[in-house]
């Protein structure tokens, strides 16, 4: 089953947007089989940004990441990593539908509530980079 990791920003946590966000992606029907609250330590910000190392943005980026606690989260389900980006919306909020997470609580590109994995490789690396052996379950049968 494909999995994937999504996030919960600081913004989102801030603003109480956990539970709303969680209930989106269990009505969608898909599966919540990880998940902790934590404040991020910079070297894991650092390493999960690696690709925007060079951008204008990158310090901007790492300092907002650590700057207070996140919702880290694996979720499963058919086709979860492209479904899971059409339900957050694009990613700056501006530019966001209506009826996506961004479209309806994005504030700015940084504050933009959530963040999720864009493709199977950045889901594999960002789901290693974030959650350990023992921090998944796994569900026997549906219920
Ligand atoms: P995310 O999906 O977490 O991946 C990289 C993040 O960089 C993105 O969401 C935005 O929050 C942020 N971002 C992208 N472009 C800019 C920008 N021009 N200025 C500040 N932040 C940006």
């Amino acid at each position: 089953m494909e999995k994937t990791f999504l996030m919960v920003k600081p913004d989102g946590v801030q603003r109480g947007l956990v539970g709303e966000i969680v209930a989106r992606f269990e009505k969608k029907g898909f599966q919540l089989v990880g998940a902790k609250l934590m404040s991020v330590p910079k070297e894991l910000a650092e390493q999960h940004y690696a690709e925007h190392k060079e951008k204008p943005f990158f310090g901007e980026l790492v300092d907002f990441i650590t700057s207070s606690p996140v919702f880290a989260m694996v979720w499963q389900g058919e086709n979860v990593i492209a479904t899971a980006r059409q339900m957050m919306g694009k990613t700056n909020p501006a530019d966001a539908q209506p009826g996506t997470i961004r479209g309806d609580y994005g504030v700015s590109l940084s504050m933009n509530i959530i963040h999720g994995s864009d493709s199977p490789e950045s889901a594999e690396r960002e789901l290693a980079l974030w959650f350990g052996e023992g921090e998944q379950v796994e569900y026997q049968k549906a219920i």
